[in-house]
């Protein structure tokens, strides 16, 4: 997830496109650059950072001009660095790209083999270097837009500069976020709203498809085979800050809704539906590493913690390895038996947290292959994992109450199981099929999971006021319970424990009352009996059951106080999707209680210290 911003008009465009940047940093923020038109040339300027660096660099000479784009970099492909950092250039093309390219390592051998030459690792680059090609070949601007715009596969908001056609600003949208608001005399591109929200209330929302070409006396729009497109302007009524979080009250609930659009980043480019492949480009594993791992240990802390618990059934039962999940800051002080023929997995949102660097470390002084899987590209994690990387793609999370971190890690893991499976032959293709389907098939639940909101908004209003709550689950599901518990109680400072159902008559069972609201997972399981077992043990104790469910089932509906329905996907992704309501749900109890949603008190987003 990165951030764009362009300009056209007659003020010095400099100021402006620095300004929106610093509004767009929530969306990215390992690098930055401006490019700027001044009579026919374009300069640019770059810097790996904040958008303070660029300011430093540029020391009070700012490139003169009145056309511009300007991007902030939240790095999917190609380390974070001056190189990789947007504005691209090829010829007299200027780029500037949120998104990802699937099929860029193809088109850009292609565009090599034809002479040309790329100088970052980034997949924007070709989009630069496959426009300039094609006005090589004798296309106008807008002929070669078009072109590149239906051979490129992907996402992409792009903004576009050309040196040959210096009053125009062109922008491209497919899948990703694009607004083009509307001035006097002067019109502006952005990835989001307060990006421009100073200059102008008229915006107009670009859909999938479509080009706009900005000069400063007005923008047309088209579709990508040319024809023209109508668009009505809308008076966006927000302030700035409400702006900045998508018009959503707190980025945790903002970050709650991005979860489809985040899970469908974190396979894209990586699935092959018709062959049962999965692409981890980042993995360094030989396959001869593959087959000799005995044994894996993931490692890490918290919400990451929880999903490498739905990891490790994912990865014992599509792959057939022998897994364990530990603790980071246990791991580090037990002593582990570790050898060559374990794979270490750790996994961090952050890439910063202290004691999954250290047990990582500790694990790889003692032997065993490290990878691991994050969300900050070129994070302290990533590089002291000898053996790759799978990134997240998650775009920057905000909140401190992880939440897409946690659902597409989960992804990354069944990613993960899927390239072992086929590696180590325990999938057949046909099965491998079906898995991926499945997957490509999740971001639609999760859409239907996140429409559970209002019922929700309800039920917090009516539960808030128990100081205590038990979580209770079997299997797969057992983790998403102590991840529903985790959020409620860092949020909304409620006691909550989760427990597996099996455990609830050696212990947790006394606590059972009129008193505290049992929150209770079904997906239609192997343990599906089981649970429902469990909630008779608790009617039977005057407890109230909360059920958040699968299966549409009317001793259920009988037996519980509450009962909220979601998609049922094969059970380890039913897990991200049965994961979304328990979030609204901590949510909106937090957000009754009034408590500091986005920054709970005592936490921090990156716990860099023991
Ligand atoms: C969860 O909501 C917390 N923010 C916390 O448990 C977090 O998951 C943990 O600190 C690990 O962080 P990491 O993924 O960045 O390593």
């Amino acid at each position: 997830m990165c951030g764009i911003v362009g300009y056209v008009g007659s003020s010095p465009a400099y100021a402006i496109l620095i300004d929106g940047l610093k509004r767009l940093e929530y969306r990215g923020y390992d690098s930055t650059g401006i490019a700027v038109m001044d009579s026919g040339r374009i300069e640019i300027a770059r810097a790996k950072g904040k958008i303070r660096d660029l300011e430093a660099m540029v020391k009070g000479v700012p490139p003169a001009g009145t056309v511009g784009v300007g991007h902030t970099r939240w790095a999917t492909h190609g380390r974070p660095s001056e190189t990789n950092a947007h504005p691209h250039r090829a010829g007299r093309t200027v780029v500037v790209h949120n998104g990802i390219i699937e099929n860029y390592s193809s088109i850009k051998k292609t565009l090599i083999e034809a002479g040309r030459t790329f100088t970052s690792e980034t997949d924007t680059e070709v989009i630069a270097q496959l426009i300039d090609k094609h006005m090589d070949d004798g296309m106008t601007p807008i002929d070669a837009i078009r072109a590149a715009c239906r051979e490129i596969k992907g996402s992409f908001a792009t903004g576009v500069l050309f040196e040959n056609d210096p009053a125009t600003l062109y922008a491209m949208r497919n899948e990703c976020p694009l607004v083009v608001g509307l001035g006097q005399g002067e019109n502006f591109i952005a990835s989001d709203i307060p990006a421009i929200l100073n200059h102008t209330r008229q915006m107009i929302f670009m859909n999938d498809g479509e080009i706009a070409i900005l000069r400063t006396d007005g923008v047309t729009f088209m579709d990508f085979d040319g024809n023209p497109v109508k668009k009505t302007p809308r008076l966006m009524d927000l302030n700035p800050v409400m702006a900045e979080k998508g018009g959503y009250k707190h980025f945790m609930l903002k970050e709650i809704y991005e979860q489809p659009r985040a899970v469908t980043d974190t396979f894209r480019g990586r699935i092959s539906p018709e062959t049962g492949e999965v692409f981890l480009d980042g993995l360094l594993l030989s396959d001869e590493e593959v087959r000799r791992i005995k044994r894996v240990l993931i490692i890490a802390c918290g919400t990451s913690y929880h999903a490498g618990l739905v990891g490790r059934r994912i990865l014992e039962e599509l792959a057939r390895i022998p897994t364990e999940v530990d603790l980071a800051s246990e791991f580090r002080y037990r002593n582990p038996i570790v050898g060559e023929d374990t794979l270490l997995v750790s996994i961090s949102q952050s890439g910063e947290t202290a004691d999954t660097i250290a047990a990582t470390h500790e694990g790889a002084r003692r032997g065993a292959m490290v990878i691991s899987i994050c969300n900050v590209i070129e994070s302290s994690l990533a590089r002291c994992s000898d053996r790759g990387v799978i990134y997240t793609h998650a775009g920057p999370e905000i909140g401190v109450a992880s939440t897409k971190a946690f659902t597409t890690q989960i992804t990354t893991l069944y990613l993960l199981g899927l390239y072992l499976a086929e590696r180590r032959g325990t999938l057949d293709v046909e099965a491998r099929k079906q898995f991926i389907g499945d997957l490509m098939r999740l971001p639609g639940m999760m859409e239907k999971a996140l429409e559970t909101s209002k019922k929700l908004e309800r039920m917090a209003r009516a539960y808030e006021k128990y100081t205590s709550f038990l979580y209770l689950a079997r299997g797969i599901n057992t983790a998403i319970a102590y991840e529903g518990a985790l959020k409620l109680k860092e949020i909304s400072y409620i006691h909550a424990e989760a427990y597996p159902g099996g455990e609830m008559k050696h212990g947790p069972i006394a606590l059972i009352s009129e008193e505290m609201p049992v929150v209770v997972l079904l997906s239609g399981d192997r343990v599906y009996e089981k649970m429902l077992s469990n909630m008779e043990e608790v009617r039977s104790r005057d407890g109230m059951l909360l059920v958040f469910t699968a299966v549409e089932d009317p001793m259920v509906e009988d037996m519980a106080d509450e009962v909220v329905y979601v998609p049922m996907n094969n059970e380890y992704l039913t897990t991200i999707v049965l994961t979304l309501p328990l979030q609204l749900l901590a949510y909106h109890i937090a957000d009754f209680k009034g408590t500091d949603v986005d920054q709970p008190r005592n936490l921090a987003k990156s716990v860099t210290v023991e």
